[in-house]
């Protein structure tokens, strides 16, 4: 294993000079993960960033999330470690196309996946993770609802909610989980009998109807650390295995596909950032997320009601 222990000597010095935290992804590279004030899955930052007292903020993970945050935090600079780590579901959904499925059903509310751009999530209602959707979708007072931008999402919380679901757009995918096949499913559990496996619900429903667990990353953390198995397969980009290595240490995790077998297996844009970007994000105070205030003001206001919701019905 690579030897992180003078960059991130560098890097707790640098948070400390500047009132900074670090937010990272549970996709992200193990060094990344020990240099993070806090590691979750994209709810759990985006209510870590709205708490936080830092003056300053380095996202790490992918554009979005920066972009949440800024939106979030107004008064806090939130600096993208590389502000081309972009995302394809994120890309999927623009605001033209969002703007025309409104119009084509107008009382439906419009619940995005939190992997959209700010200017879209904007637009929205509610504000959903793949923590939350389901709750969210099941408890909103319409049984139309205008859902985006991930298809394989939409699909698996029409399931559960049984309310009839518009995908906007049609069919956004995630790069990694829509490249997942059963035959990964088969040949894993052939591998690995004894072994669980968790996906996470942006695969395609032929993979969440195999899995013994369905959920986002932190909940798949709990659930591996709950669960008296010892052995799990990990349907989901494969930085997620060192979440789990350093948060359940007790247990052997696999991933469902190995970067060897398939490029889908790391996404490309999570993999961008790296513990030199973050230093040098630190050191230059780059590059700095602006989001424009009314946009900030209409997303931030998605994302209140959104928690609203959830605090009520939990
Ligand atoms: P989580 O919210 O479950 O961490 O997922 C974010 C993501 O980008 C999944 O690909
Ligand atoms: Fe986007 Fe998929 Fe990468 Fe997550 S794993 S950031 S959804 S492309």
């Amino acid at each position: 294993m690579a030897d992180y222990t003078e960059i991130i000597k560098q890097i707790k010095e640098l948070k400390k000079q500047k009132n900074a935290i670090i937010l990272g992804h549970n996709y992200m590279d193990y060094g990344v993960q020990l240099v993070s004030d806090f590691t979750g899955d994209s709810y759990d930052l985006a209510v870590k960033a709205l708490r936080t007292n830092a003056d300053i903020i380095v996202f790490a993970g992918v554009y979005f999330m920066a972009e949440q945050a800024a939106a979030l935090n107004q008064d806090k600079k939130v600096l993208s470690p590389d502000p081309n780590a972009g995302c394809s579901l994120s890309d999927s959904l623009d605001v033209k196309t969002l703007k025309e499925f409104k119009e084509m059903y107008p009382t439906a509310p419009v619940v995005l996946y939190i992997n959209t751009s700010i200017y879209a999530k904007a637009l929205a209602d509610y504000i959903v993770t793949s923590s939350t959707a389901v709750k969210i979708v099941k408890n909103l007072d319409s049984d139309v609802i205008l859902f985006g931008p991930d298809a394989n999402l939409a699909n698996f919380v029409e399931k559960k909610t049984g309310k009839k679901i518009i995908k906007v757009p049609p069919n956004g995918r995630c790069l990694v989980h829509a490249s997942y096949v059963r035959q990964f499913v088969n040949l894993a559990r052939k591998k690995y009998p004894n072994a669980l496996l968790m996906a996470h619900p942006e695969s395609p429903l032929e993979i969440l109807e195999a899995a013994d667990f369905v959920g986002s990353t932190n909940q798949m953390i709990n659930f591996a650390k709950e669960n008296p198995n010892k052995e799990f397969i990990v349907a989901t980009e494969i930085g997620m295995i060192n979440a789990l290595k350093i948060q359940v240490p007790n247990k052997e995790f696999y991933p469902l596909i190995s970067t060897e077998a398939c490029a889908c297996a790391r996404c490309p844009y999570m993999a961008m950032i790296t513990l030199e970007k973050i230093k040098n994000s630190l050191v230059n105070e780059v590059t700095e997320v602006k989001v424009p205030k009314d946009v900030a003001e209409k997303a931030k206001e998605a994302f209140e009601r959104t928690m609203k919701l959830l605090e009520k019905v939990s």
